[in-house]
C-alpha cells in the first residue's frame, strides 16, 4: 500500500490512509476487536455527528443513585428505553433504568458492520442445547443465539429492519383473549413511535411522522437492489409498502436509521431525555433478583450488581421487567415465579407457580447460506475506499446492509392463498456467506469444517444471497434454569422443525430462490447456485426437496426473533404469564414489557412490534396510576442516598 503523503491529499483522507495502513500492519486476520478500536479512533477524529458528544446518555454514578424510585425498569432495550422516556414525561414520577451492558459504541452506528458485533462483549452469546435435528453445521451442534447487551439492547446491534408484521397477527392476539391488542388498537402505537422519513410514505395513513424513531431507506442503494426489484416484478409480485394495507410483495428495506446511521431506541428515546431530573440511568448493572414479598406476593424492589457492589433499590409503584425474551423468563424464575418443578430442581424458593414462564418459545428460522455466483454488473470499491468514503465524504457502501438489499413476503404451498397472510419472508442480499469468512464463521457459530465444505472453492467470489424465513413456525421451544446462579445463562431448547410443516414451508423458500434466479433479469447475471453439497446430505438427489430438508437441518439460520416466553393471556389460560395489561398473573406491582409477552411471534421482524408494545404499555401504566392518584395517593420526593446498601 502507498503511504507516501501526496501533497494534494486533504488531511482527513491522509489520516484515514495512515491509520488504515496501521490497522493492516498491526492486525492478523479476524482480530475484530482491534479493528473496532482503530475504526473508533478515526470516527472520534472525523465524525462528530456519530460521536454526538452533547447528547449522549448521562450515566448516574453509583453514589448518586437513590434508594427508592416510583418505577424500576430492568433492561434498556427496545422496550425498556421507550418506557423510561414515556414514564418520565410525568415529572411527578421518578424512574430508575437498569442496564447490564454499557453505552453504545461508536462503531455500532455503521449499517454495513451489523453482523460484526455478534459474539463480542455487546452480545450475551447464548447457545442452544445441542441437537441432532437442527444447527448441525454449527460447532457442537449448537445454534448461536445473539441478544444485545448495552443501552438500546438488541436495537443497538441489530440489522435495522423496520417491519411490523401482518394485521392478522394482532387480531389473533386479541382473539386469544387479549382485548385492546387487535390491529386497529395497536396501529396508533406503531404510528406514535415512528417518524417515517421516506418521502412517498409520509402521507400514508399507516405511518406516523412525529415519533422519536426515524425510519428511512438505506442511504446507499446497492446496484443489485434494482435487479432484485425487477426480477420479483417478473415473478408477478407487486412492489408495495409491506408495512401498509397488505403484505404480499417486495419493497426496499425500511430501516431504523437516521441520516444513514443506526437509530437504536437509546438514540431515539434516551438521548433526548437524558437531562430529565426524574430519570436515572445506571449501566453495567446486572439485576440478579426481583424482590417480592412472600405472603403479600407484591414486588417491592430489585437487587443488582454494579462494579462488584451489590445494591438493593425499592420501587414505590412497580417493577417493570424488560430484559428480553431470553432473560426476562430467567429473572422471573430466579425470583421465584415459574414452573414449580424446575424451580425446586435448582433450589429456588417458589413464590408463585406459573407454569408458562419460559415456555412457548418462538423464533424465525431460515435456510442459511444459499449463495448464487454471478457475473457482477458492478465494481466493488476497495475496503480502504469504502472507509474513506464513509469517514470523509459520508457516503458509500458502508451505508448499505449487504445481506438485505430487498425484502418481501410470499405464500408457500402451506399458506392460505385466499387471504393476505404470507408464511415466508425473503431477504435478498448483494453478498452471500462465501465472503468475509472469519466474521461469518464467528457470527453463526459455523464449524470450520462445515464452512470449508460449503465454500472452499468460492471464497470471496461475487455472489448474491437469498435467505427464506419461516414466519409462522408451528414448533415451540423452551427455556429453563440451569441452576440458581444469576450470572449463568439459562438452558435453551430451540426445538426447530419439531413440527414437520415447518421444514416443508422452508423448502418452498428454496424453490422461490431458484425461480428468482430463472427470471430474465437475474439471468442477465448468469447466476449459478453454489455447487458444493453437504456430504451428509449428498446421498439424497440434488436438488430434491429431500436434499433441502437435510440441508436446512445443517444450516438452520436464526433471525434472532425470540419471543413469547412470558405470553400474555387471560387468567383461565394456565400458560399465560401476564394479562392484557401486561401485569404478571398472581403477583402485584410487577409488569413485563418486552418481546416475551407476545402470544405468538408476528409475521416479520420483532423490533417494531416490541417498541409498539412498550408505547402501549406506557399508556396502560399511566392510566392505572393516574386513576389511583385521583383517589388521593400522595407522591413524596426521592431522597438521594436512601438505603443503598453496598454488601460486597
Ligand atoms: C443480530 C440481530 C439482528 C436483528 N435484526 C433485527 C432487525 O433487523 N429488525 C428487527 O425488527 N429485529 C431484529 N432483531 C430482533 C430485535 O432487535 C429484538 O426482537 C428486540 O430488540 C427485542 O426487544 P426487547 O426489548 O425484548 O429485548 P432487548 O432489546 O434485547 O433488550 C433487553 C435488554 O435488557 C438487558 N438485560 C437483560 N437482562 C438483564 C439483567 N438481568 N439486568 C439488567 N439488564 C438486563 C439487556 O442487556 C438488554 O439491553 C435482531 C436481533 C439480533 C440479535
Ligand atoms: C403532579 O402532581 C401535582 C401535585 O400533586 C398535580 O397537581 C399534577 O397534576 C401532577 N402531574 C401529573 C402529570 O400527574
Ligand atoms: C422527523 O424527520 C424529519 C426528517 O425526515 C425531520 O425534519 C423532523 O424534525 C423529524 N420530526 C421529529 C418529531 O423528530
Ligand atoms: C428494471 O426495469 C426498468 C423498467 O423496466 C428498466 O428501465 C431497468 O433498466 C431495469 N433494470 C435492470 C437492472 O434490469
Ligand atoms: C442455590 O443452589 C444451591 C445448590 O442447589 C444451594 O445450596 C443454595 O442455597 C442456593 N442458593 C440460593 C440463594 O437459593
Ligand atoms: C382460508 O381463509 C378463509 C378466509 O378466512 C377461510 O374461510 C378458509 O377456511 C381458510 N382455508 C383454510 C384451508 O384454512
Ligand atoms: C455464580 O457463577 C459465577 C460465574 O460462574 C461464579 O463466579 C460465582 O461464584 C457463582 N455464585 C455462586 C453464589 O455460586
Ligand atoms: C417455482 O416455480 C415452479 C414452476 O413454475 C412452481 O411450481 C413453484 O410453485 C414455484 N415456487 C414458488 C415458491 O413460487
Amino acid at each position: 500500500m502507498d503511504i507516501v503523503p501526496d501533497r494534494n491529499t486533504p488531511l482527513p483522507q491522509l489520516i484515514v490512509k495512515w491509520a488504515y495502513t496501521g490497522i493492516r500492519l498491526a492486525l492478523s486476520p479476524g482480530a475484530t476487536i482491534g479493528y473496532f478500536a482503530f475504526f473508533e479512533l478515526l470516527i472520534l477524529l472525523l465524525r462528530p455527528d456519530i460521536v454526538d458528544k452533547d447528547n449522549r446518555v448521562r450515566i448516574v454514578p453509583a453514589e448518586e443513585l437513590a434508594g427508592q424510585y416510583d418505577f424500576v425498569i430492568i433492561g434498556a432495550g427496545a422496550a425498556g428505553a421507550v418506557l423510561a422516556n414515556r414514564l418520565t414525561e410525568n415529572t411527578n414520577w421518578t424512574v430508575l433504568l437498569l442496564e447490564a451492558g454499557g453505552d453504545e459504541r461508536l462503531i455500532t452506528a455503521i449499517p454495513a458492520l451489523s453482523y460484526s458485533f455478534v459474539n463480542t462483549d455487546m452480545d450475551w452469546q447464548f447457545k442452544t442445547e445441542p441437537s441432532t435435528n437442527y444447527c448441525r453445521g454449527m460447532v457442537n451442534n449448537q445454534c448461536q443465539w445473539t441478544a444485545g447487551k448495552g443501552l438500546g439492547g438488541t436495537t443497538g446491534i441489530n440489522t435495522f429492519l423496520y417491519i411490523r408484521g401482518n394485521r392478522r397477527d394482532y387480531d389473533n392476539w386479541r382473539d386469544l383473549g387479549n382485548s385492546g391488542w387487535g390491529y386497529d388498537d395497536v396501529l396508533p402505537y406503531f404510528k406514535k413511535a415512528e417518524n417515517m422519513s421516506i418521502p412517498e410514505l409520509r402521507e400514508s395513513p399507516y405511518h406516523g411522522t412525529s415519533g422519536p424513531l426515524t425510519v428511512e431507506y438505506l442511504k446507499y442503494e446497492h446496484p443489485m437492489t434494482e435487479y432484485f426489484l425487477n426480477a420479483t416484478l417478473e415473478m408477478g409480485y407487486s412492489q408495495l409498502d409491506i408495512n401498509g394495507k397488505t403484505q404480499i410483495g417486495f419493497h426496499r428495506p425500511q430501516t431504523t436509521i437516521r441520516n444513514g446511521l443506526r437509530c437504536s431506541t437509546a438514540r431515539a428515546y434516551l438521548r433526548p431525555v437524558t437531562g430529565r431530573k426524574n430519570l436515572h440511568i445506571s449501566t453495567n448493572s446486572l439485576v440478579s433478583k426481583i424482590l417480592i414479598g412472600e405472603t403479600s406476593k407484591t414486588a417491592y424492589g430489585v437487587e443488582f450488581v454494579r462494579e462488584n457492589m451489590r445494591y438493593t433499590v425499592r420501587a414505590r409503584k412497580e417493577v417493570i421487567l424488560s430484559a428480553g425474551a431470553l432473560l426476562s423468563p430467567q429473572l422471573m424464575m430466579l425470583s421465584g415465579i415459574g414452573p414449580k418443578e424446575n424451580l425446586e430442581e435448582v433450589g429456588v424458593k417458589v413464590i408463585h407457580d406459573s407454569p408458562g414462564v419460559g415456555q412457548n418459545l418462538q423464533d424465525h428460522v431460515g435456510v442459511g447460506g444459499l449463495a448464487f455466483l454471478l457475473d457482477p454488473p458492478y465494481n466493488t470499491p476497495s475496503t480502504l475506499t469504502q472507509i474513506t468514503d464513509f469517514l470523509v465524504k459520508k457516503e458509500g457502501q458502508l451505508y448499505d446492509i449487504p445481506d438485505v438489499d430487498l425484502l418481501g413476503f410470499v405464500n408457500s404451498r402451506c399458506a392460505n392463498s385466499s387471504i393476505d397472510f404470507p408464511d415466508l419472508q425473503l431477504y435478498l442480499g448483494s453478498t452471500a456467506l462465501n465472503t468475509n469468512s472469519e466474521t461469518v464463521k464467528r457470527a453463526f457459530g459455523l464449524s470450520d469444517n462445515f464452512y470449508a465444505t460449503l465454500y472452499k472453492n468460492i471464497i470471496d467470489k461475487d455472489a448474491y444471497g437469498v435467505v427464506p424465513s419461516l414466519i409462522h413456525p408451528k414448533s415451540r421451544g423452551y427455556i429453563k434454569l440451569r441452576d440458581n446462579n444469576s450470572s449463568h445463562l439459562p438452558m435453551i431448547n430451540a426445538n426447530y422443525f419439531e413440527h414437520p410443516d415447518d421444514l416443508e414451508t422452508l423448502v418452498d423458500g428454496v424453490s422461490f430462490a431458484f425461480n428468482l434466479s430463472q427470471t430474465p433479469t437475474m439471468k442477465k447475471l448468469n447466476p449459478r447456485l453454489n455447487p458444493n453439497l453437504i456430504p451428509e446430505c449428498a446421498y439424497l438427489n440434488f436438488p430434491s426437496r429431500d436434499y433441502w430438508r437435510c440441508y436446512t437441518r445443517f444450516f438452520s439460520w436464526t433471525f434472532y426473533h425470540f419471543t413469547s416466553t412470558c405470553k400474555m393471556g387471560p387468567a383461565d389460560d394456565k400458560m399465560a404469564v401476564v394479562d392484557s395489561g401486561l401485569r404478571v398473573h398472581g403477583v402485584n406491582r410487577l409488569r413485563i414489557v418486552d418481546a416475551s409477552v407476545m402470544p405468538n411471534v408476528p409475521s416479520g421482524n420483532t423490533n417494531a412490534p416490541t417498541i409498539m408494545i412498550a408505547e402501549k404499555a406506557a399508556d396502560l401504566i399511566k392510566q392505572d396510576w393516574n386513576s389511583i392518584i385521583s383517589g388521593g395517593c400522595k407522591i413524596s420526593n426521592v431522597r438521594a442516598s436512601e438505603i443503598i446498601s453496598p454488601e460486597l
